[in-house]
């Protein structure tokens, strides 16, 4: 088989991460990690999703160094940019024009179903349009690339069915256009929860103390976080969905030990949950550890970085370019 046949047989893999707040562990083992880990099989589009990052207010100069940050991170997880594309959404404004296009084929309804929605919104005095419209534009980076797979947490998952019934709609109407994308959410870790509060899930714009471990995190930092986590007052360590605080922090050893779960089991069977935080804090630290030093690497070179966003930006144009001039052939325009 030649070359071009084999890569057209590759799936096509398309996920981003929003340039906010601070990326932590459950950003790692719930996307970077698949990410990395299909680049060889599959045909990976890695994007840093800056526009989605403003439908809430950011401080100019501090988004410009983290879609820097992140674009570093991608590299330093494991991401190599020969083998996938990663770019900067708002660097291609195909993005833009097809989530407006898509908007027009989306009922409201749709958009005011979709629970980030709410809990985003939830209590707010005012929030943009933008928020209320932000699966548009996600729905638009999917379906610009032809895209076979999501890979996602399970926090994301609503919004690519969403992408899939905006795509179907706009098929019924225009005839195939859109391939019809699935979400791929890992079997553990999808959604890791906050170290202090295990009923809601680790997030990136939490800045309380003791939320979560980044992925930039000091070892130190990271002893400590693990050191207040919330767990319970019962003493047996084993995977038990009632214990959420518990079965959180087993559910990272797992991910960065690579252990089964028996074995995990077995291990602490006579251990108390500090000896339980410190080992995990450990493997934590040890995990983090390659990630963090080429990134630090990578940064004392920012022409390397540019470099690779610039290619990446080239590279996605070729795809989505075509993709928006059939898109708006089929709808009359231009
Ligand atoms: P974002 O930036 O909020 O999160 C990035 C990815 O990390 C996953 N994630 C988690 N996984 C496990 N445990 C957690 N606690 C946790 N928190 C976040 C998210 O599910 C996500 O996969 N709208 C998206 C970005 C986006 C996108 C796209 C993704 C824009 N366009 C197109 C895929 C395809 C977002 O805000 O993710």
């Amino acid at each position: 088989m030649s070359f071009d046949r084999l890569k057209i047989s590759k799936k096509r893999v398309f996920s981003g991460i929003q340039p906010s707040g601070n990326l932590h562990i459950g950003n790692f083992v719930g996307v970077l990690k698949q990410w990395v880990a299909s680049q060889e099989e599959k045909d990976n589009i890695f994007c840093i999703v800056d526009l989605h990052a403003i439908t809430v207010p950011q401080d100019p100069k501090e988004l410009k160094g983290k879609i820097r940050e992140l674009a570093g991170l991608y590299v330093a997880a494991g991401i190599d940019f020969q083998k996938s594309i990663i770019f900067v959404q708002s660097h291609i404004p195909a993005h833009t024009e097809l989530a407006w296009i898509l908007n027009c084929y989306t009922p409201i309804g749709w958009m005011l179903k979709m629970t980030q929605f709410k809990e985003k919104s939830e209590n707010k005095e005012s929030v943009s349009t933008g928020l209320l419209d932000y699966p548009a534009l996600m729905a638009a980076d999917i379906l610009l690339y032809d895209t076979d797979e999501v890979p996602v947490g399970e926090d994301q998952k609503q919004h690519v069915e969403l992408a899939r019934n905006i795509a179907q709609r706009f098929n019924n109407i225009y005839g195939p256009t859109f391939k019809l994308p699935e979400a791929v959410v890992p079997k553990v870790g999808a959604r890791i929860m906050g170290l202090d509060d295990p009923t809601v899930k680790m997030s990136k714009s939490n800045f309380k103390l003791g939320h979560a471990v980044h992925l930039l995190d000091s070892p130190e930092q990271i002893r400590a976080a693990f050191a207040r986590a919330t767990t319970d007052s019962l003493t047996e360590i084993r995977f038990d969905q009632s214990r959420p605080g518990l079965y959180n922090l087993l559910e990272i050893y797992e991910i960065f030990s690579g252990l089964t779960r028996p074995e995990i089991e077995s291990k602490f069977a006579d251990k108390n949950y500090s000896q339980l935080k410190e080992e995990l804090a450990e493997v934590v630290i040890a995990g983090l550890k390659p990630l963090q030093d080429k990134y630090h690497q990578l940064m004392g070179d920012p022409g390397t970085l540019e470099k690779i966003l610039a290619e990446g930006a080239e590279k996605a144009r070729q795809i989505a370019e075509p993709k928006l001039r059939e898109v708006k052939n089929k709808i009359g325009l231009g």
